[in-house]
């Protein structure tokens, strides 16, 4: 059977949310799965990609563009079936999406321990640039002054 690239619909809920935390088993608990799918639902949920084969969901990968950058989020693919090019296909179909939404560059973050995915994305073209990574997290909008 083919391999089908296509955006996420709510059914598909269940299967990425153990995708995710088969692969993530660590990580931290602000990232709920349930939680992220529900606010990209909301926000570009086109660019919210899952990777088929029949009725077996076998990958995921989350763009968005901000008007400036591009980015990616939850690139996974299942560990039996890593290796075939699932998640190249994802990466490329996400790049595809954003370079015709005239996104001019794609960023994304890594673990600096997870080598593996280095390894890929450097396959793909990705270069490794000298930034330090800052983040915040934000109150919930009816807490702000
Ligand atoms: C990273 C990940 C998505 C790669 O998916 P994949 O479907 O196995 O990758 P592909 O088969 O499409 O590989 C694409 C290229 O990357 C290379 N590659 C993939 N995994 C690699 C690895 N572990 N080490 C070295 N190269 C690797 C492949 O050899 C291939 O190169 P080629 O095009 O020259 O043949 C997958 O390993 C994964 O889900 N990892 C756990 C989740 C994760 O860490 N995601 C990244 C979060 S930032």
């Amino acid at each position: 059977m083919s391999l089908e690239i296509r955006s996420y619909i709510e059914s598909d809920e269940k299967a990425v949310a153990v995708l995710w935390r088969r692969a993530f088993p660590d990580s931290p608990p602000w990232n709920v799965p349930e939680e992220d799918i529900r606010r990209k639902l909301s926000v570009q949920r086109e660019l919210f990609l899952v990777a088929m084969r029949g009725s077996e969901l076998l990958g995921t990968a989350m763009g968005g563009y901000d008007g400036h950058r591009g980015w990616v989020y939850y690139v996974v693919v299942s560990p039996e079936h890593r290796r075939q090019g699932i998640g190249k296909a994802l990466m490329r179909r996400v790049e595809k999406s954003l370079a015709e939404l005239g996104c001019p560059k794609l960023n994304l973050q890594v673990r600096a321990s997870n080598a593996q995915a280095v390894s890929f994305y450097k396959r793909l073209g990705y270069e490794v640039e000298e930034r330090i990574s800052m983040s915040k997290r934000l109150e919930s909008a009816e807490h702000l002054p």
